[in-house]
């Protein structure tokens, strides 16, 4: 599973933004995500719709898409940042299998795009365009199975910088 947050966060430190919205408290977390879907070839989509986000997810690849278990998978994104990005900036990440609760972390955003070497990608990271891609290897060893993925960032300050969603199905052959 560690494999597999890393491909999230790959994915999701191509994004990154960072301008004022609503603080975490306004939101209700028993209402359901709205969801808009993002240009390209993957099965994700921006959730959260209804707020106001740092991060403009404009395009997002996957190859091949849907991944395979134990082969390399490409991601390529296009996103256009609002506002600079600082350190303090966080990703929450939820994966369930079927209906298990596989993993819920918090992860440090700007460590991450460090330690995974995300297009060169370091915080602070300013406004403009980015173009990322990241290639890594779907370990054989993750189980088969529907996989649905919530990825949330924000800034230190709370303001969310993105919503990505999706699910990815791993067959068993
Ligand atoms: C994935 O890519 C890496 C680096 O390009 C390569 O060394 C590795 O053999 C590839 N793995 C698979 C399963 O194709």
């Amino acid at each position: 599973m560690a494999r597999f947050s890393i491909l999230l966060f790959t994915f999701l430190c191509a994004f990154v933004a960072a301008t004022p919205v609503w603080p975490a408290f306004f939101r209700f977390p028993g209402t359901r995500a709205q969801t808009k879907p993002i240009a390209g070839n993957s099965p994700f989509q921006t959730c959260d719709a209804e707020e106001q986000q740092l991060l403009d997810v404009k395009l997002v690849n996957l190859l091949p898409n849907p991944p395979v278990r134990g082969e390399n998978i490409t991601i390529s994104a296009a996103g256009f940042v609002k506002d600079t990005i600082e350190e303090g900036a966080y990703v929450d990440v939820e994966v369930r299998l079927g209906y298990i609760k596989l993993l819920t972390q918090t992860y440090n955003l700007c460590e991450e795009l460090e330690n995974n070497d995300v297009g060169g990608l370091k915080c602070p990271i300013k406004a403009g365009d980015y173009i990322i891609e990241k290639t890594v290897e779907i370990p054989k060893e993750v189980p088969p199975g529907k996989y649905s993925v919530v990825a949330r960032a924000y800034t230190d300050d709370d303001d969310e910088i993105t919503c990505l969603s999706g699910d990815i199905y791993f067959p068993t052959y």
